[in-house]
Parts: C-alpha cells; structure tokens; sequence
C-alpha cells in the first residue's frame, strides 16, 4: 500500500466513525456561520457586502458519480453523452474540485460522495489527491440511496445538494441561497425554525437548476421516497447554475469557466432586478451598458485589449448600490461579495477616474466615461453633464471645485480616447443613444 492509500483510508475511516458518532461532529458535515439578527426580505446590496447573520446549521454535499447524477436530475447518461466528455470519471472529479472551492470561498466545507467512480483505480487514484488536498471525499456506500448517506454522514438544519456535473453555478447563487435561507430561519423562530419549509431551487432560463437546497424535512420526503416535494424555486441572475458540464464539449465548459465574472446582459439585468433597482435605474443602467459596450468595440477594433462583454455588464450593474452613501464603494463590496470582483474594479471607481499618461485604456475608464454620457438614459454631453452637478450642488462649500475637477478629468479622458479611436467617443455616445446631435440634444 502506497503512503496514498493509506492517508485516504485513514481519513475515509475517521469520518465515517465521525458520522457514526452521532450529532453534532464538529469535523463533519457543516460549519456554523454565525448567530444574530438577520433581515426577512433579503436584497443584494443591503446584505450582499454583509456576513450571513442567524444561519442555520447548512451542510454541502456534492455527489460526484454517474449513477447519482441520473438519480437526482431524471435524465440517462448514454454512452455517446459520456464520449463527449473523454473520460467521465477524471472530469467529474475535476469538476468536484471546482465547485468545491466556491463552497469553500462562500464559507461551507463540502463533503464530496463518490459513487462507482472509486471502483476504478483512476477514480481511487483522484480522490486521493482531493483528500490530500483537504477535501473531504467519502465513498458512497454499496445499496443505500444519496439522501440516506447525507443523512448517515451529516448533521445538519439543511442542506445543499450539488451534483459535480453542475460546476460552474457562481458565487451568487449559493448566496442567494444561503441568504434566503437565513432569513426564514429568523422569520420561522416563534413558529419553530423553518417550520412548514422543504427548500428551494434556483431557477434560471425557465429551468430548475443547482444547488437543491434542503431543510431536515424536505430531505425527510427524499428520505422517504418522494422526490424534493414542496421545494420553492427562486429566481438567479446566474445561468450556470443550470448548466449541466457533462453532454457539453470541454472546450466549452473551459470558455464559460473563463467567463464565470462576466454576467451576461440578461443575468445583470435580473441582477438589477434582485437588487430592488427602479425602472429607471434599469433604463439609465441599459443606456450605460450599449454605450460601454459600443465605445469598447471601437477600442478593440484599433487592436486594445478591451472585453466589450465585460463593459456592456459592468455598465448594467455600475450603480447596484445607487441611493446607499458612497454608492460606488458599496456597489463595489456587493459584487465582491457575490464572486465577482472583475465587475467590482469597475464599479467602485465610476464616479472620477484619472489614468496616466501611458497606461493603457481598460474596461474601468469606458465605464466611467459611458456613465457620464448618460442623464438616465438619454445622451448629453460632458459639460452639461457636469453643469447639472454645478446647479444642484454647486453652492455647498468645496463642491464646485469638486466637479470641475472631476470634468477636467472626464475631458482628458475623452481626449485620449478621441487621439487613440480617430473619433470621438462623444460621438459614439450620441449615435448609440439616438441624439440627433453629439451637442447635447436628446
Ligand atoms: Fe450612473
């Protein structure tokens, strides 16, 4: 026996006596996450920067086999649908891993169930290097169902249940999840902690997708042969939460891994959404969004290393915290928060940007300088811009040489982007809204 195998089997063999030893294992299952007051209607940007107050005991656990994936999603794996992916099994495993990271980032240490997979020497071989690396890997046992594992080997008030085949779901979901979660544990204390509650699903693209969350009684009906009767669906502004890695080629899982930090315009726009962004927050946010997006191809067409995708989302979510005190800064911990710190950058410094001579124009300024050109969602220029800020705030002490400031800082950037694009980005502005004019009228 290699120094491997034995690690492994001494770790398989101290968890499952953990488990055996009845509630409460400290090093099994879940981690607490805090006790305290936590608010029934949860928004992103009032809780999203915050840390997950009143959590019940939640426990994660990712089912890495085949058998378990067609048990839990309905759907039979043929053998062509397993060719697209080479090996299954290796992927599974490298898929297990990443989703276990997140969990870890969001602040739960997963518990990782293997089926059949370890049968075969490569599935031992990799859950061996999970397990060095500290990740909790327990094999599945022979004849009894996922949900009477998780019951056998966790100890907790609910639980989420994350096949590896859906790897790519974003910080933002669990979350959302956890967050909702807490919030009707606090609401439900009278009543008894989650009383009446199965668990909920996010949902996205009309799809039901993962991870299930599950409260004892929802895995109570598992348990008891029914499937997730009663689980509520909630919205997320996370498409990958229902994207299943296992029919799709590895080339795309790779790309849409790549671009885990850019939300999509529909999922920044249902991020809005969430976040209790009025209508015309929505309508200011799209103006910015199309005129960062346009100013961007326009700066990748002349060869800049610029991700117009990137713009078009960091413009739509450029004011998330917009009404909160120094909107920028707490925008930017919201989506800090949520496993998006690409969009973050962008957001915290919409409000004045200064870029040296010589450094390069990057997603950050066109957002910034898109947001200028926008008045709600419709086209004006700086100066009128700025005039605006001069009329409302220019008689409070400091402020006027505030904004002058900062509009000479917006014109140089405007300059440099006019010298660089051979056009100005006024222009661009103007165009993408509908101005008849780049002078101002709308
Ligand atoms: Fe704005």
């Amino acid at each position: 026996m290699t120094r491997n195998e034995l690690m492994f089997g001494m770790r398989f063999l101290a968890s499952q006596t953990d488990a055996m030893a009845g509630e409460g294992s400290p090093r099994f299952g879940f981690r607490r996450l805090g006790l305290g007051a936590c608010r029934r209607d949860y928004r992103y940007p009032e809780d999203a920067g915050m840390p997950l107050r009143g959590m019940p005991a939640v426990s994660a656990v990712i089912p890495i086999g085949l058998a378990d994936l067609e048990a839990l999603t309905g759907a039979s794996i043929d053998e062509e649908r397993r060719a697209c992916v080479g090996d299954a099994t290796e992927r599974l495993f490298a898929w297990s891993r990443l989703l276990a990271q997140r969990y870890r980032e969001a602040g739960l240490e997963p518990l990782l169930l293997a089926d059949a997979t370890l049968a075969s020497r490569d599935g031992r071989l990799l859950a061996w290097e999970l397990a060095l690396d500290g990740f909790r890997v327990v094999p599945r046992r022979p004849g009894a169902t996922l949900w009477e594992d998780i019951r056998l080997l966790c100890q907790a008030e609910a639980y989420l249940v994350h096949p590896a085949a859906f790897p790519l779901a974003r910080t933002l979901t669990l979350r959302l999840l956890l967050q909702d979660l807490a919030g009707r544990a606090k609401a439900g204390r009278e009543a008894g902690p989650l009383a009446g509650f199965s668990g909920l699903r996010p949902e996205a693209l009309g799809r039901p997708g993962w991870p299930l969350l599950l409260t004892s009684r929802g895995l109570g009906a598992c348990l008891a042969g029914g499937s997730a009767m009663g689980v509520e669906h909630v919205d997320t502004a996370d498409d990958n939460a229902v994207f299943c890695a296992l029919p799709a080629s590895p080339v795309d899982v790779e790309e849409r891994r790549e671009r885990l930090g850019v939300l999509s315009s529909g999922e920044a726009l249902r991020l809005l959404r969430l976040s209790g962004c009025p209508a015309k927050g929505v309508w200011h946010a799209m103006a910015v969004g199309r005129v960062a997006e346009a100013i961007a191809r326009k700066v990748q067409a002349k060869g800049g290393r610029i991700d117009p995708d990137l713009c078009l989302a960091g413009g739509l979510v450029h004011d998330i915290a917009k009404g909160r005190r120094r909107h920028e800064a707490v925008g930017a911990l919201v989506l800090q928060s949520l496993g998006l710190p690409g969009l973050a950058r962008l957001v915290k410094d919409h409000s004045d940007v200064v870029l040296p001579e010589g450094k390069p124009v990057t997603e950050r300024e066109i957002v910034y300088l898109a947001d200028k050109y926008c008045y709600g969602p419709t086209f004006v220029p700086l100066q009128e811009r700025f005039g605006q800020k001069l009329d409302i705030f220019g008689s409070r002490p400091g402020a006027r040489a505030g904004i002058a400031r900062r509009l000479r800082h917006a014109r140089e950037l405007e300059a440099r982007l006019a010298r660089e694009l051979g056009e100005s980005p006024e222009a661009i502005a103007a165009g993408v809204l509908g101005a008849r004019r780049a002078g101002g009228e709308s």
